[in-house]
């Protein structure tokens, strides 16, 4: 019988978001990303929810860490928020906006727990999207690369873990439509296709000129990612036909081939070049250079995935389509399939050929109709269930060999969820909003007891 039990080495941990849980949109010399704006316009968000106050981490980080240290994690995975540091998007450092992170950093560290900071969760300043349309111009690449200097000659000497961007095809892909109003901040429908690619090259090039940034600026020796979110194609039945169906969708199957591709290998996936045909976003000479930087690890954030099976058509597979019946947790996309854990890490090994790379889960949870009941206590029962298959297959990664070296939930805390506002709860804590208590659910419990074991109980 198998024990699920993990190495030491395995680094358990959480994961949040500035503009999901921090709040104090105005404090401090914070000015307002693109997210406030588009919040702020009606019928963006559901029920016209704002991260204006959301969990009020920011009064509140101390209590947050203490929560931390109950849970027993020894990695955290936050996002700094570029208008807190430069809040115009490019020119003067705002120091009271680095000190709030400063202050964060110590007493995570006091508390034994390791910072890991993604430097973009999708908080762009509206200062660049009033300049020049955000990531529609090549200017963001390198306004991106000069706060991310900022932050890490100042905060360098005691964050060693840095991630990049977080999620590339969110907020460019799904912030840029061409016929329908996007989900995602800015909101603003571009006209072509091409206009779409174009937006995410830039995001890719960013994240180029930020590693070599991060390199450049840090004080001491420290480990460089990305975070991506890859469209996981799980193969229908693990023989060998669907394997490789499995396989030669993975570069065409969302952004995988226009984001991962170039980021680890240098290069667009020709397949996926193809098909774009004129859509392919213009790439000047040197661009994939700089965007193919070393990296000392990458970040998944697995959720779901995509069912491929093996096909008799000029492609060789199918990628396959979910009815209603299919198990859902409590979002419209998020089908419970928890072998695209498993796969997500073995199509970057195999798939994408880099098997020394080492693989991070920095986001990994479930949304869920969360509720206190009379005993004060939320018991997340649909939450737990998901949560051991997924951590069950990163086992099955790890125990067959795959260098996945650690698994942060999501979240630590519900929080503001973008477009679906505080309606959906992804959070082991629940936040009960007018008070803003925390109430660790039963997921919260069960997480503690597989981190204390070290392994899934
Ligand atoms: C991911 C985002 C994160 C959160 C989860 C549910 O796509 O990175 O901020 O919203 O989904």
């Amino acid at each position: 019988m198998t024990s699920y039990q993990f190495p030491d080495s395995f680094l358990w941990g959480a994961a949040t978001a500035s503009y999901q849980i921090e709040g104090a949109a105005t404090e401090d010399g914070r000015k307002p990303s693109v997210w406030d704006t588009f919040s702020a316009k009606p019928g963006r968000t559901l029920n016209g929810d704002t991260g204006a106050v959301a969990c009020d981490h920011y009064h509140r980080y101390e209590t947050d860490v203490k929560l931390m240290a109950a849970l027993g994690i020894k990695h955290y995975r936050f996002s700094i928020a570029w208008t807190r540091i430069i809040p115009d998007g490019r020119g003067d450092v705002n120091e009271a906006g680095v000190d709030f992170y400063s202050r964060l950093v110590d007493c995570l560290r006091e508390h034994g727990i390791t910072p890991h900071a993604t430097l973009f969760h999708w908080d762009s300043p509206q200062a660049l999207e009033k300049r020049y349309g955000s990531w529609r111009s090549r200017e963001m690449a390198q306004d991106y690369a000069d706060y991310v200097t900022a932050v890490v000659s100042r905060l360098g000497d005691r964050i060693t873990n840095w991630m990049t961007i977080n999620e590339i095809s969110c907020f460019t892909h799904l912030g840029y439509a061409v016929n329908a109003d996007p989900p995602h901040a800015p909101g603003t429908r571009v006209k072509r296709r091409k206009d779409i690619w174009q937006t995410c090259h830039h995001a890719i090039l960013a994240h180029g000129l930020g590693c070599q940034a991060i390199r450049a600026a840090s004080p001491v020796p420290c480990s460089v990612a990305l975070v991506d979110n890859p469209a996981v194609t799980v193969p229908i039945a693990e023989s060998p036909e669907h394997v490789v169906a499995a396989q030669k969708a993975f570069p065409t199957c969302w952004a995988n081939g226009g984001i991962l591709y170039p980021v680890l290998t240098g290069a667009y996936s020709p397949v996926l070049l193809e098909q774009l045909g004129w859509d392919a976003p213009e790439i000047k000479a040197g661009d994939l250079e700089t965007i193919h930087q070393p990296l000392d690890a990458l970040g998944l954030n697995i959720y779901t995935g995509t069912y491929v099976k093996a096909a008799d058509n000029p492609n060789g597979y199918e990628c396959l389509d979910f009815r209603d019946s299919y198990p859902r947790l409590n979002m419209p996309w998020l089908w419970m399939l928890p072998e695209a854990l498993y796969w997500g890490v073995r199509h970057i090994s195999d798939t994408l050929e880099k098997p020394a790379l080492p693989l991070f889960i920095t986001e990994n949870g479930c949304a869920a109709q969360d509720t206190v009941n009379a005993q004060g206590e939320v018991v997340d029962l649909e939450r737990i269930a998901y949560l051991r298959q997924y951590l069950k297959a990163a086992h099955r990664a790890v125990a067959d060999g795959y260098p996945l070296h650690g698994y942060f939930v999501w979240s630590l805390l519900d929080n503001f969820e973008w477009a679906w506002g505080y309606d959906r709860r992804f959070g082991i804590t629940y936040v009960d909003y007018p008070t803003q208590k925390r109430i660790p659910k039963a997921s919260f419990h069960w997480y503690a007891e597989c981190i204390r074991q070290g392994r899934v109980v």
